[in-house]
């Protein structure tokens, strides 16, 4: 099975990129390939919307560093998603990425991504309530429904305003290797 982790947060080792980590290391224990994306250090444009996509079998027109990425989740058999809570939704870097997702769809809108992929989402927050970002979590959830991922896992950290905070946290650690084993 193939694995694909998606990093949409800055901080290297921050709490985000921790849990990606950990379910990436859940799932090579389970004998899964893994491979990890760091949108942060990466160079892309968010989605055109010129169309070409449309006409061109779902390719995108812009090669940049997110084709590689694309290419991959088209083969993956789940994918990671993690971005930390930024004004109330996924990050920038997040965002741009996620936009791209805009060529795995055909005109008529039908989804070229083959049915059935898993999905974790991991996300972090610096607020300590953990309804806060529900919404935000469940916006995310709804798109990767609409593209046929299965139901997510999801993994919440909350009070993450230290990078290493997470580290304190034993629990969702456990929580999102055990995730990526089950994959
Ligand atoms: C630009 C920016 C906007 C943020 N907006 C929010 C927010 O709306 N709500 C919140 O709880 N935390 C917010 N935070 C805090 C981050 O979500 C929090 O520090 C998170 O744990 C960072 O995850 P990371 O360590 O993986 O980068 C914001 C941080 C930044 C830098």
């Amino acid at each position: 099975m193939k694995v694909i982790g998606i990093i949409g947060s800055p901080r290297k080792n921050g709490n985000v990129d921790t849990l990606v980590q950990a379910v990436l290391a859940g799932a090579g224990e389970a004998g899964h390939e893994t491979k990890k994306y760091e949108l942060n250090v990466m160079q892309y444009q968010g989605c055109q919307a010129c169309n070409y996509c449309k006409s061109h079998e779902g390719a995108c027109r812009l090669k940049d560093d997110l084709a590689p990425l694309l290419k991959d989740v088209a083969e993956a058999d789940a994918v990671v998603f993690g971005t930390p809570i930024y004004f109330v939704q996924p990050s920038g870097q997040f965002r741009l990425m996620q936009d791209r997702f805009y060529s795995f769809l055909k005109p008529d809108f039908s989804v070229t991504l083959k049915p059935g992929k898993k999905a974790v989402v991991v996300t972090s927050q610096g607020n300590p309530d953990p309804a806060m970002f529900d919404g935000v979590i469940k916006g995310l959830e709804k798109m990767l429904g609409l593209y046929g991922f299965e139901r997510p896992a999801s993994i919440k950290m909350i009070a993450g305003n230290s990078p290493a905070a997470v580290k304190e946290r034993k629990d969702l650690l456990a929580h999102a290797r055990a995730a990526g084993k089950a994959l």
